[in-house]
């Protein structure tokens, strides 16, 4: 195994999640479980329902292959989150709060504590990155 200074570099949180149990098996069993709970919430369930109305199979792999490129380092997923997100006007910021706390407690059923906040960390910052895409407008006296 070669010495990579950058890897060594990063915080623990940002290194792949290997040999702690979490293979594509495991996350394709976490991405199934999630949203399974997110289409039976009251608030988020329709909306899935609206947007992904025919075969949930391809966005279910869609969403292994991301998981798989965020905690494995897979480079499984090639998409752009932020366009697919853009599109949808009803979402508010609330409702990543019902996102993440659906995502943290399906994490927490499925891995041990330390894995679970890892998925929960990586999950955060990327809800924060699609917020500001969606969210974020700068004051008038400050837009260019
Ligand atoms: C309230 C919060 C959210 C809602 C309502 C939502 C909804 C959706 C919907 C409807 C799609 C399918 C779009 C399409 O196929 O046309 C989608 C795709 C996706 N979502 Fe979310 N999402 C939310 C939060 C998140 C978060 C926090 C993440 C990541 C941590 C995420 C990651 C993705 C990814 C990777 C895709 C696939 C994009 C692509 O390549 O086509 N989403 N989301």
């Amino acid at each position: 195994m070669s010495f990579d200074p950058i890897d060594k570099a990063r915080p623990v949180a940002e290194q792949p999640l290997t040999n702690v149990g979490v293979d594509r098996d495991s996350i394709g069993v976490l991405v199934r479980e999630f949203y399974a709970r997110l289409r039976g919430n009251e608030r988020l369930g329709p909306i899935f329902a609206r947007e992904i109305s025919g075969d949930w199979e391809p966005h279910l792999e869609k969403m292994t292959d991301f998981w798989c490129s965020v905690i494995l380092k897979s480079g499984d997923y090639q998409g752009r989150p932020v366009p697919a997100h853009l599109k949808l006007k009803d979402v508010t910021e609330a409702d990543f709060d019902i996102w993440l706390g659906i995502f943290g407690e399906t994490a927490a059923e499925l891995f041990a504590p330390e894995t679970a906040a890892v998925f929960l960390d990586r999950a955060e910052r990327i809800a924060g990155s699609l917020k500001l895409a969606m969210f974020f407008r700068l004051p008038p006296r400050l837009a260019p």
